[in-house]
């Protein structure tokens, strides 16, 4: 494919928190690493500091406070998940990024953006999936940890993994110390991998991740050079 030709990609980017993975992908745009660009910021809550970060930066945001679908019945996720995807869709997003968006999604909100619904996590898939991973890979005495950018799939962090940074973890590290040295990597890791969907060079086929015309078995491997 000509990818001269192909229309700057169209990404949403869903937020809980600082958002300083938004702000790596917004600079991966401005600067044309990343042939596209945000046409929605998200936030699920009040202090997704993100937003107000989204916002300086003149990108559109949209607060959609879970909180609003609590009541005495529980948590409505079928009704927070509608306003979502009509916010999304409206949007004309082809892609949607989770980007320390700290939410469990249903298996049919994944279903409708099946191959367009990218995910970063911070630990070396599968290993740790879910939450604590920086204290869960000190606790066990692991040398190295990292991030992984995945597919979603309905399965929580477990859809395949695309592109994968190691740090080490040194002696006297702490939650703090290592959180900050995985997420300077996760700053490279997550454009890169937005930069080759938007390039036309990743593609979801028949559910599995194929990059460059090959099937890729297993995530590439992140490296400065
Ligand atoms: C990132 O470290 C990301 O890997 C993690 O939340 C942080 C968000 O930081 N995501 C998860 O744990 C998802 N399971 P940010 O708001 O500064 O981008």
């Amino acid at each position: 494919m000509n990818t001269a030709a192909a229309a700057p990609l169209r990404i949403a980017v869903l937020i809980s928190g600082r958002g300083t993975n938004m702000l790596a992908i917004a600079r991966a745009c401005a600067s044309g690493q990343i042939s596209g660009r945000i046409v929605t910021v998200i936030g699920d809550r009040v202090g997704a500091t993100g937003l107000a970060a989204a916002q300086d930066l003149g990108l559109a945001t949209k607060l959609i406070e879970a909180r609003a679908w609590r009541n005495e019945a529980g948590f409505d996720r079928a009704g927070f998940e509608a306003a979502l995807r009509e916010q999304i869709d409206a949007s004309g997003a082809e892609l949607v990024v989770l980007a320390g968006f700290m939410r469990v999604l249903s298996a049919g909100f994944v279903h409708h953006y099946t191959g367009r619904i990218l995910n970063i996590h911070p630990s070396l898939l599968p290993a740790y999936p879910g939450l604590d991973t920086h204290a869960r890979a000190l606790a066990a005495g692991d040398r190295e940890h990292g991030a992984s950018v995945h597919y979603v799939t309905p399965e929580l962090d477990a859809g395949p993994p695309l592109l994968q940074a190691r740090v080490p973890v040194l002696p006297g590290d702490t939650v703090d110390s290592l959180s900050a040295r995985v997420h300077a990597v996760e700053h490279r890791i997550y454009p890169e991998v937005i930069s080759w969907i938007a390039a036309r060079r990743l593609h979801w086929c028949g559910g599995r991740p194929q990059l460059d015309g090959a099937t890729l078995d297993g995530p590439r491997q992140w490296s400065e050079d």
